[in-house]
């Protein structure tokens, strides 16, 4: 089928994972700049200050950050109505707590969004994607101080009168529900829970949910005042929130697995766009505080602060889905996107253990828009492969154009539910650097970049067989798969 008139089809990345540049234009570091290297079964580690000869993927990356005219000369060809990319915080606020912007961090937007309008796509703007400036979580400990909030809202006040003709659709933060999740602490939160002891991500987590969802709280307040300040910048603006959807399947049809599931699904998944999209806490939120002793400060003036600032739509993240158990027998596991879970023996896996699950994007999105009424966009879905240069150079991705295939069989299917859905944009559209493990190894472009997991590779660029595929996508709305 055709999609409707205007869709958003388009790709997507985060500054951390493709710019690079780490420290040009007076930029300063973020949290993802402290992440070393990791592989698949090494996980990357958090360094309190760049130890010298440790490798540091972030800071070149694929060099988007010198390359950006012939890539969006790329993403244009494939005819991208949209492209999704964050602002590095640290670009426009080294430190994040300066009170006077960057202007020529300031500048190289202005020149990545001008070449994007000069291609006639439309920038999407994640405006925090997993890139705390280091400098607050050295002097507040990230988002676990209510001080940050000011910070980002001058963050966001100088690139939304900055970028006010340039950019319409903005997301505040990526993947905010990672929060609710021990791993999340340093990347959504740029909190060290250990203090010294920087090792979470590798010696496992001595977790602090108190301090997290403190966190999250002060993400759910700055967000909420943004998207207020958006619209009284911009009454054209728009404002979504963005969840990494982790779909869940009860294992069996025991009601005791039924109501696990669904217990997980509120608490990693619906929490937060409960919180963005209703503008208040959901009930069952408050019953996991008081029952995990989770005491959240909230100041008088939260609770209207919230409901004046819902946002105007919802997007999220989706690779896969997983299943969970309420039997104490251990079941065999499967990996995941933030999360792993129990294997589901009716799905096949990626070469890094996501569970492929096209049809899990056709019921989360009616789970969604059944909830929320509101737009909804995809903003992240693809497959994370190995991929093999031949002889004669080309690289034939054949299942990857399988994956984005029956993944948007199953969107258009929900689209024909009713779901109100504004837009794709397929991730890691040119090959970047992985956020879980840091590997340039794991891709997901339609442009593959030659650069290997330590850094090697002349950084060249060339489209990959479905570059070819998504063109036509596009170029026919949907209706060629
Ligand atoms: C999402 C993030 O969790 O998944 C991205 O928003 C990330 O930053 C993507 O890259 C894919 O995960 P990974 O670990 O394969 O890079």
């Amino acid at each position: 089928m055709k999609m409707k008139e205007g869709f958003l089809w388009g790709g997507a990345t985060a500054a951390n994972q493709f710019e690079g540049g780490w420290k040009e234009g007076g930029k300063g570091p973020s949290t993802s700049d402290m992440m070393t290297g990791g592989t698949h079964t090494t996980p990357r580690r958090i360094t309190p200050v760049i130890e010298e000869g440790t490798y540091y993927p972030s800071h070149e990356a694929i060099d988007f950050y010198h390359h950006y005219k012939e890539d969006i000369k790329m993403f244009g060809e494939m005819g991208f109505k949209t492209f999704r990319m964050s602002i590095n915080w640290t670009r426009i606020f080294p430190n994040g707590d300066e009170l006077e912007p960057n202007e020529e961090g300031l500048k190289f937007y202005d020149n990545v969004f001008d070449e994007l309008l000069k291609q006639g796509i439309e920038p999407l703007v994640t405006i925090s994607h997993y890139e705390t400036p280091y400098g607050l979580t050295k002097k507040y400990n990230g988002w676990a101080s209510r001080e940050v909030i000011d910070c980002y809202v001058r963050y966001c006040d100088t690139i939304f009168r900055r970028y006010k003709d340039k950019v319409k659709y903005w997301l505040t933060f990526n993947e905010i529900n990672i929060l609710t999740m021990p791993m999340g602490a340093f990347m959504g939160g740029g909190i060290l829970l250990n203090g010294d002891d920087n090792s979470e991500l590798s010696n496992g987590i001595k977790d602090n949910p108190s301090v997290r969802f403190q966190a999250l709280h002060h993400q759910f307040i700055a967000s909420a005042k943004v998207v207020k300040l958006a619209h009284k910048i911009n009454p054209n603006f728009k404002v979504g929130c963005m969840i990494a959807y982790m779909t869940l399947y009860p294992f069996t049809c025991n009601p005791d697995d039924i109501l696990l599931a669904q217990e997980k699904d509120q608490l990693q998944n619906m929490l937060c766009g409960d919180v963005q999209v209703r503008g208040y806490y959901p009930g069952f939120a408050k019953k996991f505080f008081k029952e995990n002793g989770i005491n959240i400060k909230m100041e008088d003036g939260d609770d209207k602060i919230l409901k004046e600032g819902c946002v105007d739509f919802y997007s999220f993240s989706y690779y896969m889905s997983n299943c969970v158990s309420a039997d104490p027998v251990k079941q065999e596991e499967a990996k995941g996107n933030l999360m792993g879970g129990i294997k589901n023996p009716y799905l096949k896996a990626s070469d890094w253990g996501w569970q492929i699950d096209p049809k899990g994007l056709n019921w989360t999105l009616n789970h969604i828009y059944d909830r929320y009424q509101i737009p909804v966009m995809v903003v992240e879905n693809g497959l994370g492969a190995v991929d093999v240069v031949e002889e004669d150079g080309s690289i034939n991705d054949d299942y990857r154009i399988e994956y984005l295939k029956d993944h948007i069989i199953e969107m258009e299917k929900a689209v024909e539910n009713g779901v109100d859905l504004m837009g794709y944009t397929m991730w890691g559209c040119i090959d970047l650097v992985s956020a879980s493990t840091g590997e340039m190894k794991k891709r997901y472009g339609f442009i593959y970049v030659d650069k290997d997991n330590d850094g090697n590779g002349d950084l060249g660029r060339k489209p990959k067989k479905s570059f070819y595929w998504y063109k036509k996508v596009i170029e026919t709305n949907g209706e060629e798969l």
